[in-house]
């Protein structure tokens, strides 16, 4: 299986998401946001964010599935569908990582029809170099390389969300 490498210490997630959730609440002042959890990857991240946010908030989950493996499937599908509606809301999604943009993009067109007040993106990571559509990211936690990472809620077939860091697979040499 190989070696999991440590790419972004519990610590290091910990520390960025309070300095996310300070610039979060200075923006949101005095409002009312509704959260959009994206489903899965994001469980864990959101879960420690929304909890560093001290401004009123609704939190809901949409799913969402483009990966199969390491590869993205390139047809994005909703796999579980918001529970309310959003128009006339503060809308804020949280999501894992950005890689391609082709997600987030396809996020943002298909909110943006349900009219909300305001959308804005919050993500732990974005992969730069695998940019094939720029989407705007308001609060970022990490760039990083052009690595295949794992945990802290992101997954390789399903598994791993459960690591506490954020890690980096390399395969055993043979
Ligand atoms: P995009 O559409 O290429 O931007 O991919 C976004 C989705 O792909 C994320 O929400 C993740 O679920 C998944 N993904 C992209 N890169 C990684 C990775 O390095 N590890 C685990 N999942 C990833």
């Amino acid at each position: 299986m190989g070696r999991i490498d440590t790419l972004l210490s519990k610590e290091a997630i910990d520390e960025r998401i309070q300095t996310l959730a300070a610039e979060i609440e200075r923006d949101f002042e005095g409002e009312t946001l509704t959260v959009i959890i994206v489903l899965k990857g994001s469980f864990i991240f959101a879960a420690d964010l929304v909890r560093a946010i001290n401004v009123p908030l609704r939190c809901d989950f949409l799913g969402l599935r483009s990966y199969e493996g390491k590869e993205s499937t390139g047809v994005v599908q909703i796999t579980h569908d918001l529970t309310r509606n959003i128009e006339g809301e503060h809308v804020l999604i949280i999501e894992d990582i950005v890689d391609t943009g082709l997600t987030m993009e396809y996020l943002l067109d298909n909110l943006k029809t349900r009219k909300p007040a305001s959308l804005k993106v919050a993500s732990l990571l974005h992969k730069p170099a695998r940019t094939k559509i720029e989407v705007p990211i308001d609060y970022l936690g990490f760039t990083i390389d052009d690595v295949f990472v794992i945990g802290y809620g992101l997954d390789f077939d399903q598994k791993f969300r459960n690591l506490p860091f954020i890690g980096v697979m390399t395969p055993d040499a043979d």
